[in-house]
């Protein structure tokens, strides 16, 4: 069976105590769970805290991933950080195009396309977030909308394809509590796998992520789900138990 993936994003959450504190919980709590065979973990943390969290998950299972990458490969891009940056402090997952950057710093889809090209040009595999407004939604545009952000990105990145994790997040389920139901997770997510195989017949060994209000409670039933092959996790991500047990569900 295909290895699940679990991925927790702290957003603009966190300090050096307390990521210290949480990774210390995650790894005893891991440690307890089964050695090997487990699902995928990671965790996207802010930027200032990746050298902390590198040396921190060096003797664990637990994956460096980062919440964003610049388009560019280095210059006068003031604030930004490259791709190659991030490779420097282990980083091996990126998120892009996460629906707050979309929204809060205007990302484009053709911003996002070319950060995945930045990203796997650096050897860093890009979680391409994808999703639909409510308003997008109630207007019966959701598949439309998710095809025409996961379209640039898969037309940018060619045969690099198979080297995607995409993240089906619908906006609305953002740190609102209000999760996707497993059927309406699984349709938007059969749209993408299909949209995928058109693009390579490896599609199915392309990791499906879904995020949205996960937690310890509806996890199980989401990652049951034949085409959800993990979970983008924001909120529950900073509490360690609720993160275990999200990734016992996908274990
Ligand atoms: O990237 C994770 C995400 O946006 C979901 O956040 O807090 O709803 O789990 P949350």
């Amino acid at each position: 069976m295909k290895k699940k993936l679990i991925v927790g994003n702290w957003k603009m959450n966190g300090s050096l105590a307390a990521n210290e504190a949480l990774v210390a919980a995650l790894k005893q709590g891991l440690a307890a769970q089964a050695a090997d065979g487990g699902c995928g973990v990671a965790v996207a943390v802010p930027a200032p805290y990746l050298a902390q969290v590198q040396a921190l998950v060096a003797d664990s299972r637990i994956a460096l991933a980062s919440q964003d990458v610049s388009q560019h490969a280095a210059g006068a891009y003031t604030g930004e950080t490259s791709a190659q940056m991030l490779r420097d402090f282990g980083v091996r997952y990126t998120l892009v195009g996460h629906s707050e950057r979309r929204q809060y710093h205007g990302e484009t889809d053709a911003v996002v396309a070319a950060k995945a090209q930045a990203a796997l040009a650096a050897g860093i595999t890009p979680i391409v977030c994808v999703g639909e407004t409510l308003q997008e939604r109630e207007a019966g545009e959701t598949q439309a909308v998710v095809k025409r952000q996961l379209a640039a990105v898969v037309h940018a990145v060619g045969h690099c394809v198979t080297e995607l994790v995409v993240a089906y997040e619908p906006v609305w389920a953002i740190g609102t509590g209000r999760t996707a139901s497993p059927e309406q997770a699984q349709e938007v997510h059969a749209v993408l796998r299909a949209q995928l195989a058109a693009a390579t017949t490896q599609a199915e060994g392309i990791a499906l992520l879904y995020g949205g209000s996960m937690n310890a409670a509806n996890a199980a039933q989401l990652l049951a789900q034949p085409d959800i092959d993990g979970g983008l996790v924001g909120g529950a991500a900073l509490k360690a138990a609720d993160f275990l047990q999200i990734i016992a569900a996908a274990n």
